[in-house]
C-alpha cells in the first residue's frame, strides 16, 4: 500500500467526470491495490472521504470513513465504505445548510446546500450491490464525495460567498453556529 498525493483545486483532473467500471476493472487485483491506497490515503490525511480522482485516478470509486474525525469532530461515525459507480436519487426537496471542506482545497471551507435525505446504488469494492438509504449529516458526505466523481467542487455549491472561510476563522467566528444545526439534525435523522 502507499500513500497517494491529493491533487488540488485547479488541477483538471477533479475537474473530469470519472470512467465507469465494469465488473472485471473492479475485480482486477491493480484496481483493488489502487482502493487499498485510496483508504490509506483519505485515513491519512484525516479525510472523512476521498475520491479517486482526487489522487490522480479518474475512475468511479470513492472511500467515506468517519470516526472520531478530528477535522470534522462533530460529523458522526460512518463505517469504512467503498462506492464504485454510485448513483444518488434525492428522496425529499428538503436541504441543509452544510458546511464543508475538502482535502483538494486546502485551508477552504463553506456551506453548501446538500439534501437531507438520499437513496445511493453503487457497489461495494467486491461487486456486490449497495442499495441503502442515507439521511442527515452523513446523506452530505455522500453528495460530496459522489460529486468528486462527476467532476464537482464543493465551491461550486457555494450560494452564499460570505459563508467561505479559512479553518482557522470558521473555528474562530462560524464553528459554534453550524455545530448547533449539525447537532440538531443528527438528533432528528441518528445519523
Ligand atoms: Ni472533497
Amino acid at each position: 500500500m502507499a500513500i497517494r498525493k491529493i491533487a488540488t483545486v485547479g488541477n483538471p483532473v477533479l475537474r473530469q467526470e470519472a470512467k465507469r467500471l465494469t465488473r472485471e476493472e473492479l475485480l482486477l487485483p491493480e484496481t483493488q491495490r489502487f482502493i487499498d491506497d485510496l483508504v490509506e490515503t483519505m485515513l491519512d490525511a484525516n479525510g472523512a472521504g476521498l475520491a479517486a480522482n482526487q489522487v490522480y485516478t479518474p475512475i468511479q470509486v470513492c472511500a467515506l470513513h468517519v470516526k472520531d474525525n478530528p477535522r470534522y469532530p462533530y460529523k458522526p461515525n460512518i463505517p469504512l465504505t467503498i462506492l464504485v459507480n454510485p448513483e444518488l436519487t434525492f428522496l425529499t426537496e428538503e436541504t441543509f445548510l452544510n458546511n464543508e471542506g475538502c482535502l483538494s482545497v486546502p485551508n477552504l471551507r463553506g456551506d453548501v446546500p446538500r439534501f437531507v435525505h438520499i437513496r445511493v446504488k453503487a457497489w461495494d469494492r467486491h461487486g456486490e450491490l449497495i442499495d441503502r438509504e442515507v439521511k442527515g449529516l452523513t446523506a452530505g458526505t455522500y453528495q460530496h464525495e459522489t460529486d468528486h466523481l462527476f467532476g464537482k467542487l464543493f465551491l461550486d455549491r457555494v450560494q452564499d460567498t460570505h459563508s467561505l472561510t479559512t479553518w482557522a476563522d470558521f473555528e474562530r467566528f462560524h464553528q459554534k453556529a453550524f455545530v448547533e444545526r449539525a447537532t440538531a439534525l443528527v438528533a432528528r435523522f441518528g445519523s
